[in-house]
């Protein structure tokens, strides 16, 4: 799998990235020791701090107050709670989030280097990443440590099966392998690992071709929906640039029916998601469409 990516060491875990990301913030931090932790972390990293004792130093997202929704917190927002918290451990930042919007992960890992402290992403909505290059950049090309990623979101893994990967000289394989080793279970699923590896060598061999696909399926998604009167598709314009975010994953379609005067909850109705207020979601990789 390292060699599929391009890490440097990969590592498999059949609890998900509940517990990657868990292994990861373990390998980083102690008991009271400070993690600076982008504040839209998924309840796994909560769960992780309330296990480890670890202080998480909250790091604020890019909030846009029009669409209700955050974006990944910017570099200057990371390089603002280092000068405040010098003795913090290291960094753990989510993107790209279930928006699809990515952070500027190189500017983040560069501010955690320049300090020789690690940067942990729990980049769970982004297993494709590394399969296409009109995709964004998946964190291990940015320079980040340590890459946490869900193979059953946006790849075609079974649920619970996750990767994570590891690069550099920051974070010991052997310490991120024995906190793995702490949280794991000892009867891991060989239907889990059998599917992590279908998935390695379907990437491997036809990545570029079902990415191409997938892509082309979504461009043309987009047109036929904005088509459609009071149908909004999210792309770029409204996603990113200053104060939003830095690139987004066109795969993940965005709808927002706001003109409609209806809400997401109503039109979702009979959709497996319907967390959201305004927008309905669909995604054209991986996992069903919701
Ligand atoms: C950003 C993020 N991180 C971690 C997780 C946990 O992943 P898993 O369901 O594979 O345990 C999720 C799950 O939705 C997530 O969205």
């Amino acid at each position: 799998m390292a060699d599929a990516v391009g890490a440097e060491h990969t590592f498999f875990s059949t609890c998900g990235s509940s517990l990657s990301v868990k292994s990861a913030m373990l390998a980083v931090a102690g008991p009271h020791e400070k993690l600076l932790v982008g504040r839209d972390a998924h309840k796994a990293v909560v769960s992780g701090l309330i296990l480890s004792g670890i202080r998480p130093i909250w790091v604020t997202p890019q909030w846009d107050p029009d669409r209700h929704l955050a974006h990944p917190p910017s570099a200057e927002a990371f390089e603002a709670a280092f000068a405040e918290h010098p003795d913090a451990k290291g960094a753990l930042v989510t993107t790209p989030t279930p928006y699809g919007t990515c952070s500027d992960l190189a500017a983040i890992a560069q501010v955690c280097h320049r300090r020789g402290r690690p940067l942990i992403v729990d980049e769970a909505w982004g297993a494709h990443l590394p399969f296409h290059p009109d995709l964004p950049t998946w964190a291990m090309d940015a320079g980040a440590d340590v890459c946490v990623t869900s193979v059953h979101k946006m790849g075609s893994g079974l649920e619970q099966g996750s990767v994570f990967h590891l690069q550099g000289d920051l974070i010991e394989p052997e310490v991120l392998k024995s906190r793995e080793d702490l949280l794991g279970t000892t009867s891991p699923s060989v239907l889990l690992y059998a599917a992590l590896d279908g998935w390695r060598r379907q990437m491997v061999e036809h990545g570029r071709a079902l990415y191409d696909d997938a892509l082309a399926l979504a461009a043309s998604l987009r047109t036929r929906i904005a088509g459609i009167d009071g149908m909004h598709v999210h792309g770029r314009d409204d996603f990113c640039g200053p104060g939003r975010a830095a690139d987004m994953d066109p795969l993940q379609i965005i709808v927002d029916i706001t003109s409609l005067g209806t809400t997401g909850y109503r039109a979702a109705t009979g959709c497996a998601n319907t967390t959201r207020s305004t927008c309905i979601c669909a995604t054209t990789a991986g996992s069903a469409p919701s």
